[in-house]
This record gives C-alpha cells, structure tokens and sequence, in this order.
C-alpha cells in the first residue's frame, strides 16, 4: 500500500472559461470540484493504474466534508484526520483562448499543535502497513515548519521510505531527516542549492542529504540522481495542455516503482510517459492511460553510471 499525505488538503475548483480578463466579468463555462491537494492528486492517479493507495491529511468543515464525499465518490481510499479550522479551497482558471492556468490557493486553515500530533499518531499507525509514505505539498499554517521532519522519521523508525515532494521552508527543512526520495522541480532545486544547473544540483542535494533526488525539469523531462547512477529521460513528445499535476503524476509513478521494487530506470521511463499522460488531461490527478501504456515501454533513458 501506498501511503500518500496531504497536511494541506484542499477542495479544488476549475473554472473552464474563454479567456480571463483580470478586471473584468468572467463567465465560467463549466466548473468541477473535487477533492485536492498533492498527496490527494498522487492517490488518484495510482488507483487509476489499480495501485494500493491510501489517503490521509487533515479536513475540517463544511468544505472538508465536501472533499470526503467527493473522495467517497471516486473510490479513493481515505483515513483523515478532523480539524476545527475550515478546509481551504483552490481555485484554477484554465483559459481556452491560451491554454493558460490561472491559480488562486487559499492559505489553509490554521491548525492547533494538538490537531498535529493526532495527525502525527495517524501517520505512525497507517506507515506501518505501507511500502512507502508520499509526502505531498505545503504545510498549513499552525503546523510546525520541521513537520515534514517529524513525519520522515515516524516512517522511518518503521522501516519505511518517505518520498518527500514540497518547496520553500517545508522542503529545506524536511530534508534533514533524510527522506530516501525527494521529487523537487527545476525553481525548487535551485531555490534548494542556489545551482542552475540540474545535474549539479541534484548531485548536490543527494551527496548532501543521501536521498535519491528526481529532479523534474518541465517539457524538458526528468533527472534521477541514485544509487543506481543517473538516469535522464525525455517525454515522448512536449504535449500541450495542462502541466499542473503533472508532478504528482511523476511522484504517483515513482512510488508505484518502488512499491513494486523495479530498478529506478525502469521508474524514471514511466514517470515521464505517465507525467506527460497527465499534461493530457484538463484536472489535476487525471492520466490519459491509453497514451501511458502506448509510451511507457518507449522511453529512452540516458544513463550515466
Ligand atoms: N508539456 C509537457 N509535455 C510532456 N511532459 C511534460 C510537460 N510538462 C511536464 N511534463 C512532465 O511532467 C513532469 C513534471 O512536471 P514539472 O517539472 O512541471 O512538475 P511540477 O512543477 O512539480 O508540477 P506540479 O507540482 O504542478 O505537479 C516533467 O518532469 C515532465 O516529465
Ligand atoms: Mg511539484
């Protein structure tokens, strides 16, 4: 089972309209809602693959309510957390005349250090049964800024690999408790290492921490620095669409490999046929299967030892 968190979970809201005007009326041409949030996004494309994938994060409110019934709905498994703040919303506004993303995230509510140890105690005794822990996404407010660092090693004190995939505070911090993966984009590494360059960077990021890094570098691909050597995989093609979950995507890939016990080659080379299935689709969390199995077994993967 994989064990995906979201201490930030969201309801996400997209707006499908013509063009947005900033300052001016928008008409919204269809609307969907659903449950979100990275760790969320994770879980559904692994249960569209028929991966064993388990939610947990914290909800509270009317809006966390409505994230829980939209879960229900899509059959994704979930063990959440009650808090007495406010779940927040997300909102994206998808251009058609561009293609353009529009994104508007709310904070998240404020939650109590309490709500942060049962949160805690609730990852503690769901890792137990996992093959690996994803932890996805920002911190809430209220949380404490080494959460990720408490978490990394409740997994780890069980024996179990944590993939850690945030930015700014919650990342850098997070990383001193050595998760075995971290999946940070091309701004987030070099906000990490102050590097430019990819393979610099993530070779700095693994020699410094020990985790296997996944750089994902947009259209450009995916770096994998490992214990098996450094891997480098184009998508098939740059598909044009929408790029938001497209590192979930990724993630879902990598902990599904690991899950499996492939060799990261093999992970690497579907990561980047199953991120770019999800550039594909309009929501976040959707992949496009039938262009995934078309691509997975045709990825070339450079390979420096
Ligand atoms: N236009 C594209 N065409 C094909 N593949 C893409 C495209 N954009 C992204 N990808 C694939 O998706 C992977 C993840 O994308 P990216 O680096 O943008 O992740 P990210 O910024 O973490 O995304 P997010 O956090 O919104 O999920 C890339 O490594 C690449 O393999
Ligand atoms: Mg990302």
């Amino acid at each position: 089972m994989i064990l995906t968190v979201t201490p930030n979970l969201a309801m996400d809201i997209t707006y499908r309209l013509d063009e947005l005007k900033v300052g001016a009326t928008n008409r919204v041409r269809r609307v969907d809602a659903r449950a979100g949030g990275k760790g969320v996004n994770v879980a559904r494309v692994l249960r569209s693959l028929g991966a064993d994938a388990l939610v947990t994060g914290l909800v509270g409110g009317a809006t966390g309510r409505a994230a829980v019934d939209e879960l229900d709905r899509a059959g994704i498994a979930h063990q959440l957390t009650p808090i007495a703040g406010e779940t927040r919303k997300t909102v994206t506004c998808m251009s058609e005349v561009d293609g353009d993303a529009t994104i508007i995230n709310e904070p998240g509510p404020a939650v109590t250090e309490r709500e942060w140890d049962d949160l805690c105690t609730r990852v503690r005794d769901l890792a137990v049964a996992a093959d690996i822990v994803v932890l996805s996404g920002s911190l809430p407010p209220g949380a404490p800024v080494d959460g990720y660092v408490q978490l990394v090693e409740l997994a780890a004190a069980q024996g179990i690999p944590a993939l850690l995939d945030s930015s700014g505070g919650a990342l850098a911090e997070g990383l001193a408790a050595r998760p075995a993966i971290v999946k940070p984009n091309l701004t987030e590494l070099t906000a990490l290492t102050g590097e430019s360059d990819p393979a610099v960077a993530a070779r700095t990021v693994r020699q410094r921490f020990g985790c296997a890094v996944v750089a994902s570098l947009g259209s450009a691909g995916l770096l994998a620095d490992t214990d098996e050597g450094v891997f480098l995989a184009r998508p098939p093609e740059v598909v044009r669409g929408n790029p938001i979950g497209a590192g979930d995507a990724c993630v879902a890939a990598v902990a599904s490999g690991i899950a499996e016990h492939s060799l990261w080659r093999q992970r690497i080379a579907h990561a980047v046929a199953l991120s770019a299935a999800a550039v594909r689709c309009p929501l976040a969390g959707d992949v496009d299967l039938d262009y995934y199995r078309a691509h997975r077994e045709h990825i070339t993967v450079e390979v420096t030892p």
